[in-house]
């Protein structure tokens, strides 16, 4: 069993999409050991919560320095001994220490497709609102292993979604999450849970 732990910032409907894909059978072999959130008011604390999974928060508010609290977040991902670690909307950089512990352990969903809108700067609705400015007519969501850099890392799945004429930043986040990150999320824990992920020279093979 993958023992699975997801990072979040906010809203958690990630999260949910993996609880609820894990409910009904459709990722298999993984289990969500424990969510951290840097966010006391996460709404995702909640739903980890209503489901019975170890939440926790480390913020870094509570800690003098980054250093500090980079050492919190560390001690408190390593408490729940992972084999995987999800960056469900956690808008936190990632010590440089976890990600060469967890090689091709992390993964992060981002609502674009990647190269495209992403990098520092780019998350939450402020991808929609570049992806609307530049008058894109698809766009989509990715899930990648995350290396040193932001955004960078192999492309384990992406998938395209329409924007419409009338959408706003809202609204086409909302289909974005819908149709591509609800969606390809779970389906990456759960091709990495059961073995159906080969990364080679960077590039990654998901087989069905
Ligand atoms: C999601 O749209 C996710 O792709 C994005 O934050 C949102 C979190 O929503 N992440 C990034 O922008 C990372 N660069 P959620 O808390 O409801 O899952």
């Amino acid at each position: 069993m993958l023992r699975v732990v997801v990072c979040v910032s906010g809203g958690g409907t990630n999260l949910q999409a993996l609880i609820d894909s894990i409910d009904a059978g459709s990722v298999t072999n993984a289990e969500i050991a424990g969510v951290i959130s840097n966010n006391p008011g996460a709404y995702a604390l909640e739903r980890a919560k209503k489901h019975g999974i170890a939440g926790v928060c480390v913020s870094p508010k509570s800690y003098d320095n980054r250093e500090q609290f980079y050492e919190a977040l560390l001690d408190t991902v390593e408490g729940f001994a992972p084999d995987l670690i999800v960056l469900a909307g956690f808008l936190v950089t990632i010590p440089k220490q976890m990600i060469a512990g967890y090689k091709n352990r992390i993964i992060n969903i981002h609502p674009s497709l990647i190269p495209s809108f992403c990098g520092v700067g780019y998350y939450g609705l402020k991808v929609h609102e570049k992806a609307l400015e530049r008058g894109v007519k698809i766009t989509g969501a990715t899930v990648h292993f995350v290396d040193e850099g932001t955004d960078t890392g192999p492309i384990l799945l992406q998938k395209a979604v329409e924007v419409l004429p009338e959408d706003d930043a809202k609204t086409l986040q909302r289909r974005v999450m819908e149709q591509a990150e609800w969606l390809i999320l779970p389906k990456a824990v759960h091709a990495i849970a059961n073995g159906l992920v080969d990364v080679t020279d960077g590039r990654v093979l998901v087989r069905e």
